[in-house]
């Protein structure tokens, strides 16, 4: 039988959840997602000022949203991101950069070469992966890094509780790219920047992309531990 957030470990739920990349036709019920971002409120911050702004689109917004990224992308439309990034890894970052895409494009079948297959695999990102939710994470554009921090621990609590409650979902840097658009389906006003999103809904096993697995560095390449 599979666990229930009443019976899954906080163990099991960080080794379960994986970025998942293809999703059953199937909404999360409303009251499942109460339950889901009750949880995520929990998260810490500095000063409890819980500095974390959330929008979730479902249903016809969420068409909306993906329909109008997925035609910006096509008619190559310049991302406007509200905060820069840099995707230009080097060295360590790099070789594990390169292993996640490899492992992903393996999974889905995609030769190393095959340009027109990873545009293809790229776009899915703006489909949302066929995700019945996708959820816009974002914070005063007052704060920098240091609440950053609180929001990405948001994101992390969040994510688990959805584990919890078998839902997957896919954190999306690539939902940061067109920040007006959200800013626009929620009403939200310009002081407010997005960061990221992420998709959810329930995994489709069908999918090949979700045969991915990608792993991490052992624990003394990250962790030094002296007295
Ligand atoms: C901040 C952030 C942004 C990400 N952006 C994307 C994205 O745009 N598209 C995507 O397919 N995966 C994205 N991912 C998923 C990562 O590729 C994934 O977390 C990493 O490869 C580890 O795999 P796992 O989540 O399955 O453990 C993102 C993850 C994070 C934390």
């Amino acid at each position: 039988m599979s666990p229930t957030p009443a019976t899954m470990t906080l163990e099991q739920a960080i080794k379960t959840r994986r970025s998942v990349r293809g999703y059953l036709d199937k909404e999360v019920p409303q009251e499942t997602l109460n339950a889901i971002f009750e949880l995520a409120q929990l998260a810490p911050s500095n000063c409890n000022v819980q500095p974390w702004h959330v929008f979730v689109a479902s249903g016809e917004l969420k068409s909306k949203l993906r329909d109008q990224m997925v035609r910006n992308v096509m008619n190559g439309v310049a991302f406007n991101p509200d905060y820069e990034y840099s995707d230009t890894f080097v060295g360590e970052y790099r070789e594990r950069q390169v292993a996640c895409a490899m492992e992903l494009y393996n999974a889905m079948g995609i030769e190393r070469g095959d340009k027109p297959a990873r545009a293809k695999a790229m776009l899915r990102n703006f489909e949302m992966f066929d995700a019945p939710h996708v959820v816009f994470i974002g914070m005063d554009k007052a704060f920098g890094v240091s609440v950053a921090i609180d929001v990405g621990m948001y994101m992390q609590n969040l994510m688990l509780a959805m584990t919890a409650h078998g839902v997957a979902c896919c954190p999306q840097g690539t939902m940061r790219y067109f920040p007006d658009l959200v800013r626009e389906a929620f009403d939200v006003s310009p002081d407010i920047r997005i960061l990221l999103g992420i998709s959810f809904g329930y995994e489709d096993p069908a999918v090949a992309a979700n045969n991915t697995r990608v792993g991490r560095a052992a624990l003394e390449r990250a962790v030094q531990f002296r007295r």
